[in-house]
């Protein structure tokens, strides 16, 4: 033992017991004090620098500015300078506590993917208005594209960083998660609804929300397809395991939840084999099976197997029916709200609800004026 711990020691096994529970109040004591002398903010500096014994006391580090959530919930611009590569990786982060310590109003974010200016875009405007808040845009338009909505549309500034999409190829399913990491990246969205141009609501807005954010599955059309089309290779057995059985087929407009749009932007098993297998073969129509067959990969339950977007295919043809001025009429809106014959009974969290759609394609720019005039009437909003 030194002299100091000699010391301590006599000092608690004689007096120790005692004096320790005083000074503590003498400290409280003498620190209330100089409070009561120094009340205003500055204390803390006062403080130290009256008690510092050197005459010139070293500067304090500078205050660290307090940080909130609000922070860490602020989305970043939609005009960032994030490489895909970044994008996709920052997205894939979640939140793991299933409640939030805050007010969440639900979103959907609304994912366009067009060419250029919105050719239906007054039609939208009527379905967005007064519903701030509820929503969120992401436009996804070619790279050449140098237009804007003019400052007091709700998809003014709603471009994302964008890159050269070719039709039936994978530089499409590479803009689709590219609207959906940015999408992602908003925490408050809550449903993700991928739309084309030629795109329609067959809603009112408060609809269309409910429908989506009320619901426990995700509507991404994946089903099995004996045809011609199959298109599946032995290429993807050797490259990737995956089999025949497990290849799927579906349109590529779905409306996802959360949980699932994250899936889609982490995958970083299938996707480069898809992209492999489509930069070898042009035309390689992988926009209709790389996300379908990615829901039956990961084993994915909370799917309805459908999507909520109506087309109209003809036997035989690569494209689905077009819209036009004189196509669009009353009778056309209620029989595709009504399933247009699908004969599906159109099921929603398992029971009956009757909403078989929510969108509708393709409408041509010509058919703006007819479904103006009937948006108030038949959709429900304008
Ligand atoms: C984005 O901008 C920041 C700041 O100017 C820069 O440090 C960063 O390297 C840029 N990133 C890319 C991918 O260009
Ligand atoms: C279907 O469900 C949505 C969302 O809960 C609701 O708004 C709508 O009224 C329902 N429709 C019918 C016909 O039950
Ligand atoms: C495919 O499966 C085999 C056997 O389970 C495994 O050894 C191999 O690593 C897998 N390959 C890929 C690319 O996942
Ligand atoms: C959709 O398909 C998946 C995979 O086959 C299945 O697990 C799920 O139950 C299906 N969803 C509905 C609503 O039938
Ligand atoms: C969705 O909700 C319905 C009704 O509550 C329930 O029967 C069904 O099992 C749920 N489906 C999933 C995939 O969670
Ligand atoms: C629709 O529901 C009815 C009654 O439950 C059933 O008989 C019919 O098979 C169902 N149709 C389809 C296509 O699932």
């Amino acid at each position: 033992m030194n002299d100091v711990n000699k010391a301590m020691a006599v000092f608690h096994s004689h007096i120790g017991g005692k004096l320790l529970n005083v000074v503590p109040m003498l400290l409280l004591f003498s620190l209330g004090f100089v409070l009561g002398m120094t009340s205003d903010s500055k204390f803390p500096n006062f403080y130290l620098s009256s008690v510092a014994s050197s005459p010139s006391p070293a500067p304090l580090p500078p205050q660290n500015p307090q940080v909130g959530l609000a922070r860490f919930l602020e989305p970043p611009s939609v005009m960032h300078n994030m490489t895909d590569e970044e994008l996709l990786w920052l997205a894939s982060m979640t939140p793991k506590v299933r409640s939030t310590p805050y007010h969440r109003a639900p979103k959907v974010a609304f994912l366009f993917l067009a060419r250029g200016d919105l050719p239906l875009r007054p039609l939208w405007e009527k379905f967005f208005a007064g519903h701030e808040g509820l929503y969120s845009i992401y436009v996804h338009t070619d790279p050449s594209y140098t237009g804007s909505p003019p400052e007091d549309s709700v998809f003014y500034g709603r471009m994302i960083p964008s890159q050269k999409t070719m039709w039936g190829d994978m530089s499409l399913v590479a803009a689709e998660r590219r609207l959906l990491a940015n999408a992602l990246l908003d925490l408050s969205n809550e449903r993700f609804v991928m739309l084309s141009e030629s795109c329609i609501p067959l809603y009112d807005f408060p609809t269309v929300h409910a429908v989506l954010t009320g619901s426990n599955t995700s509507f991404v059309d994946s089903f099995v397809n004996h045809d011609s089309e199959v298109r599946y290779n032995p290429f993807f057995a050797d490259r990737s395991n995956i089999t025949l059985a497990q290849w799927r087929k579906g349109a590529q407009w779905f409306e996802m939840d959360r949980a699932l749009a994250r899936e889609v932007v982490s995958d970083d098993t299938y996707f480069p084999a898809f992209r492999e297998y489509c930069a070898a073969q042009p035309s390689c129509l992988m926009d209709e099976h790389y996300i379908p067959t990615l829901l039956s990969l990961i084993g994915w339950r909370h799917n309805a197997n459908r999507t909520l977007t109506y087309a109209d295919w003809r036997i035989g043809e690569v494209h689905p029916q077009t819209y036009g001025r004189d196509d669009v009429t009353e009778d056309l809106i209620r029989k595709i709200r009504g399933g247009a014959g699908s004969g599906r009974n159109c099921t929603y969290n398992d029971g009956a609800n009757g909403t078989c759609y929510l969108f509708a394609r393709k409408f041509a720019h010509d058919a703006l004026e007819p479904l103006f005039r009937l948006a108030p009437k038949v959709m429900g909003f304008g």
